[in-house]
């Protein structure tokens, strides 16, 4: 199996990094591709294992998958009917594949999907019972049998309200699929407002010739259901987790690292618990550039929903701070097992401690190489970040984590002057 050799210390990184497409802002805009008559274009998409693993699911389905690596799009044609079952060998891989469950269910609605349940994965349980009781308001009928999900509505969807009873980022777009051509209007209370979430909202209201979703309130979002979407086009916004995951190459080693292809407004909390640990940050409409001094300063902060600091960027600062001399406290609020790198992180000589959702962090002077474990894609890059601050080889074990959600990251790294190698 690969692994990832990185030698250390690497200090003072300096360099410019081109950000791809946000592989959660793809996944939802290629499972929307089920609800079109006739074809779709995604363009700046990010060739990721997880965006690789979808596309099989819908070729799967019946679906026309052109990819151009080259040119970093995807082109989706329906010329048939899509079958009604997916398959657990691919959704068992990436949690992802229930986005299809809305898709397929707002397409087909007087039909029966069948979508293969997803199960917990190691960041915790990871339930789907708010998208089946949104779709449940729509007046689909729920079973489950032999592991699948079955979802059907004899007399088809009629919009309704639905409140969320946590943010949920899969459901809020699963239930928007869902609602697109329900009867009448659809609401959802308590809505996500992640970027990625807008992305799929502003495709889907741009290939159609009215804005039948908005946001009429805060988290209140309304969808009034149209008729048929028959071709689109869109560019993928840029990654917001793997664009600060790149920052932070930047900050453990107290160098200067530009991004671009990303839009600095996806990540504001980041940006601002940047700054107060001392990092100087600018930005421009496409690119941020964070320059970290010698000396930074212990932080705290708390995960939550977006506009506040995303889940997904809080393992990725948890490793910049065990280097941070002082005391750091990260409130995990999202999941219940996201301090998966922390283990490992001290296997490299840092001190993380972690009570139920609090993890606290005292920075040392020195991390040293180590053979590493990573068991989910963001504890993967955390893992990363150590090796490259640590002193000596560190071997990083179970790399395809990392191939789900980072594109070429060993040749972005290199150019950056970082020693790296993939190896058996
Ligand atoms: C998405 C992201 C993931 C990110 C997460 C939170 C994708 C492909 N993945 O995951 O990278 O970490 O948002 O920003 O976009 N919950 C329930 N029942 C449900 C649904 C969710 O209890 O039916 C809970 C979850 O266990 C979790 C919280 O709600 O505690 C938020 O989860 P959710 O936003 O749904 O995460 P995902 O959409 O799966």
């Amino acid at each position: 199996m690969k692994q990832y050799l990185i030698k250390g210390p690497n200090k003072g990184v300096r360099g410019t990094i081109e950000c791809d497409g946000s592989k959660n802002s793809c996944l939802p805009l290629l499972a929307s591709s089920i609800l079109f008559e006739d074809s779709i274009v995604l363009t700046n998409v990010p060739l990721v294992k997880d965006v690789l693993t979808m596309c099989n699911l819908l070729e799967e389905l019946g679906a026309k998958v052109e990819i151009s690596e080259k040119n970093k799009t995807i082109k989706i044609t329906n010329k048939k009917k899509h079958k009604l079952v997916v398959p657990y060998k691919l959704i068992s891989t990436m949690r992802a594949g229930a986005l299809l469950m809305g898709a397929l269910l707002g397409k087909y609605p007087k039909n029966k999907i069948f979508c293969a349940a997803s199960g917990g994965c190691s960041l915790g349980a990871r339930p789907t019972n708010f998208h089946i009781a949104g779709f449940k308001s729509l007046g689909a009928k729920y079973n489950l049998k032999n592991g699948y999900t079955i979802l059907s509505a004899k007399n088809g969807l009629i919009g309704n309200t639905y409140k969320f009873p946590k943010v949920s980022v899969t459901g809020t777009c699963n239930l928007i699929m869902a609602s697109v051509f329900a009867k009448k209007t659809t609401t959802i209370l308590n809505a996500s407002r992640e970027p990625e979430v807008l992305d799929l909202i502003s495709f889907l209201n741009n290939s159609s010739n009215s804005k039948f979703i908005k946001f009429t309130g805060k988290r209140t979002l309304q969808i009034r259901g149209i008729k048929k979407l028959i071709r689109g086009s869109h560019k993928v916004i840029g990654d917001r987790i793997a664009a600060f995951s790149y920052l932070c190459v930047g900050v453990i080693t107290r160098g200067k690292i530009k991004v671009n292809n990303i839009n600095p407004k996806h990540l504001p909390k980041e940006l601002e618990v940047l700054k107060r640990m001392g990092c100087e940050i600018k930005t421009s409409n496409s690119s941020i550039t964070v320059n970290a001094k010698k000396k930074l300063k212990p932080v705290s902060f708390k995960t939550n929903p977006w506009p506040e600091f995303a889940t997904d960027n809080q393992p990725i600062l948890m490793a910049v701070l065990t280097t941070v001399d002082g005391k750091s406290k990260i409130e995990e609020n999202v999941f219940s097992q996201r301090f998966q790198a922390a283990p490992e992180l001290n296997r490299l000589g840092a001190s993380i401690s972690i009570k139920r959702n609090t993890a606290i962090i005292v920075g040392q002077k020195k991390l040293y190489g180590a053979q590493c474990i990573s068991s989910d894609l963001r504890s993967s890059f955390a893992i990363i970040l150590g090796s490259i601050a640590a002193i000596g080889s560190s071997k990083v074990q179970r790399v395809y984590h990392n191939f789900r959600g980072y594109y070429q990251l060993p040749k972005k790294l290199k150019k950056l002057g970082i020693n790296i190698k993939v190896i058996n």
